[in-house]
């Protein structure tokens, strides 16, 4: 690892405030939605106090600022995942950047390649976070077509066994998650991307829980279309994206329609700005998307790489020391093999939301719950699940606060 956690906290100004009666702020639900540091807090602030106008419009000089300033902010984004400028969308969050796609699929006329009739299929998985399953099972619902799903093993992986059976030539679209947020689970999107583009299926990737924390490069991932949030990867709320193949959003109908998104509008019709444009319709999140290219900047600054290899130790000390506590179940992978920094448990004989209660008594935020994936919690026999999610800013301090947390908490209840 090639920087120092001690100094990246100085830099998150939140880490400077104590809770619960003066302790120490440990953060772990980083998974929810990550703290912010001083630069991402500074681009915002500095957009409203000094170049707010609204973008792609004004003839003056504060227009012109503000455009610069949101357009520089795509360039950073696009350059962070591997892209080009003109493939990456600014939407107000994930859910939005996957919703677009699955509503603009429901509007696409018969002869458009993502139009959907009850002859197709929709592939999910069941560890897929609601803001992944939903949207496809209305679009399912809105054209008939048929969802289908990989299901998830005890050991917490996708069941690929029946690959074939589940993507077949009427799969027009599989949407599956690059880290599990609940299992940390990361996964292997080679088979899928492959299978899919045999049978001519696009692949929706949700990246929320990836690109805060490792290199994504769309070109090497081969997905069709990829999201997630800004607010997850250190970057503002209110600013989400979605990248897609250029060729694929020329071909896609648009989702919001409205000022900006248009080339020539008549009382009776309209036809379509080029991509994006075509998907960003009304005064966009401009102060948010300059806020994420800050984080962007930040978190290069540092390198993805170290960023993921400091996560990779960090879970893997945890795993060793949760493993150590009786009664405890790793609910994801109990290795640090193809998973994130994402940990759920639970403690036997103790609610989740107990356990969460507990350890908030001692400054450590957790979140609690099914996290916004019912179906996954089902699969894995739980009704809820504890969980710490990891960041840069943590450290061992952070795994060892837990561990006492969760033995408290087990003293506390009376078991053990
Ligand atoms: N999707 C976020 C989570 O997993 C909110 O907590």
């Amino acid at each position: 690892m090639s920087f120092s956690v001690a100094e990246v906290r100085k830099d998150f100004p939140i880490f400077e405030r104590t809770i619960r009666d003066g302790k120490r702020l440990v953060y772990l639900d980083s998974g929810a939605t990550a703290q912010k540091p001083w630069a991402v807090i500074n681009a915002e602030s500095d957009f409203y106090s000094k170049h707010n106008a609204a973008v792609h419009r004004g003839a003056h000089q504060l227009a012109e600022e503000a455009t610069d300033a949101y357009e520089g902010a795509r360039a950073i984004v696009a350059a962070f995942i591997g892209a080009h400028e003109n493939e990456v969308i600014f939407t107000k969050s994930a859910t939005e950047s996957i919703n677009l796609v699955a509503y603009a699929m429901g509007n696409a006329e018969a002869g458009n390649r993502f139009a959907l009739t009850s002859a197709d299929s929709i592939v999910v998985t069941e560890m897929e976070h609601h803001a992944n399953l939903i949207p496809w099972q209305q679009l399912a619902k809105r054209t008939g077509a048929q969802l289908s799903w990989f299901k998830v093993t005890q050991d917490s992986r996708l069941d690929l066994s029946n690959i074939e059976q589940i993507i077949t030539p009427k799969t027009k679209v599989v949407a599956v998650t690059h880290q599990s947020n609940v299992l940390g689970t990361i996964n292997p999107l080679e088979a899928i991307v492959k299978r899919a583009h045999e049978v001519g299926a696009v692949v929706v990737l949700d990246a929320c829980q990836s690109v805060p924390h490792m290199s994504v490069d769309v070109a090497a991932l081969g997905v069709d279309f990829l999201a997630f949030s800004g607010h997850k990867a250190i970057g503002p709320t209110g600013v989400g994206v979605l990248w897609g193949k250029a060729q694929l959003l020329d071909e896609l109908p648009p989702f919001l329609t409205g000022g900006s998104m248009i080339e020539t509008v008549t009382m009776t019709s309209a036809t379509w700005a080029p991509v994006p444009q075509k998907f960003e319709a009304g005064v966009p999140n401009m102060a948010q998307a300059v806020g994420l290219g800050a984080a962007f900047q930040y978190l290069s600054a540092l390198g993805m790489d170290q960023i993921r290899a400091h996560e990779i130790s960090l879970t893997d000390y945890a795993l060793k020391k949760m493993l150590t506590i009786p009664g405890i179940r790793i609910v994801g992978p109990q290795t640090n093999e193809s998973r994130g920094a994402t940990i759920s448990f639970t403690v036997k004989d103790i609610h989740p939301h107990d356990i969460g209660q507990y350890v908030d008594s001692q400054g450590i935020a957790l979140r609690t719950g099914h996290h916004c994936a019912w179906p996954l919690a089902k699969c894995m026999n739980v009704p809820a699940t504890t969980r710490a999610s990891f960041y840069l800013y943590n450290d061992e301090h952070d795994v060892d606060a837990l561990v006492e947390a969760i033995t408290g908490a087990q003293e506390y209840f009376g078991r053990f």
